[in-house]
């Protein structure tokens, strides 16, 4: 009886994600003669708590996707550099495309940090004096460092843009500029050598090492994040919270290991 009343929360808590979304802190639903328009329906979701807790989880969501794409791409290094050039090259074929990835996880990155802050902010206000002993079991590590890794993180991705996206020849210690490193293949053409910018930019240590740090905070970060993205699409019901609680800690070792995994093999010369 039990497991089926488990079974039927769960489907239940999976299948009602936007039912908080209706209800509003201030109570203000009758109040409201202009609620359908979906500006305003951005500003009530905005103004509350758990409207931006949705914002988050599924802005989390997204980047959380486009992490698992990036993941799986950087592993095509271990293949050699033909599969993982052809690949950089599929990418950029399409710009059309590439823009709009790129526009919409800005937008995600944009609104996961603002409103991150804006909910910290707002628990700051309404206990501006911190608990003397932080009970360690209820509150993790993690879950009390969200706002410093998170904001370290992004410093991070700024970091990482310049490195390898735009590609600034100051950031990336080795003297050389990743721009002008192209393959050229039997047909004479030529394309981005995203094999040796790999190989180049990650034989310097403090870089890799560097990298390796990053990915360490990235997952931290996850570890209780992904918890709370359950949490906040209301997957994680009490029955279950130990289960997404181990889960969210595989997603964010699996990434820890599948991220450090190539800046560790360049510095050790795994891959040539
Ligand atoms: C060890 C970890 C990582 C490595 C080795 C790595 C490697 C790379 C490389 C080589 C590129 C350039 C690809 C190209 O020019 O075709 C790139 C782009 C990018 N990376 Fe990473 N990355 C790592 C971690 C991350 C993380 C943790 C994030 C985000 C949280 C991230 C976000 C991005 C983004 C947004 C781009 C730009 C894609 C574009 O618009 O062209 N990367 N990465």
């Amino acid at each position: 009886m039990t497991s089926r009343y488990n079974a039927y929360s769960f489907i239940f808590a999976l299948t009602t994600p936007l039912d908080g979304l209706l209800v509003f802190e201030n109570n203000d639903v009758n109040a409201c003669a202009n609620c359908g328009s979906p500006m305003n329906l951005l500003t009530r979701v905005w103004r509350s708590s758990l409207g931006k807790k949705y914002l988050m989880a599924i802005s989390g969501l997204v980047l959380l996707l486009f992490l698992v794409g990036h993941m799986v791409g950087n592993l095509l290094l271990f293949l050699g550099r033909e599969d993982i050039n052809r690949y950089a090259e599929f990418l950029h074929s399409t710009k059309e495309v590439l823009w709009t990835v790129r526009l919409v996880l800005l937008a995600m990155a944009f609104v996961h940090v603002l409103a991150g802050v804006s909910l910290w902010i707002e628990n700051k206000s309404a206990r501006p004096v911190a608990y003397e002993n932080p009970d360690p079991v209820v509150a993790s590590y993690a879950s009390r460092t969200m706002l410093m890794s998170g904001l370290i993180v992004a410093s991070f991705i700024i970091f990482h843009l310049l490195h390898y996206t735009v590609k600034v020849p100051a950031v990336n210690l080795t003297g050389a500029d990743f721009g002008t490193l192209q393959e050229t293949l039997r047909d004479g053409s030529q394309r981005a050598d995203v094999h040796e910018m790999m190989l180049k930019g990650f034989s310097n240590p403090v870089v890799a090492l560097f990298y390796v740090l990053g990915m360490g905070l990235l997952c931290l970060h996850l570890s209780h994040g992904a918890s709370a993205m359950f949490q906040s699409l209301g997957a994680r019901s009490d029955a279950y919270r130990a289960f997404f609680n181990m889960l969210a800690l595989a997603v964010a070792v699996v990434f820890f290991l599948g991220f450090s995994a190539v800046p560790i093999a360049v510095l050790l010369r795994l891959v040539k």
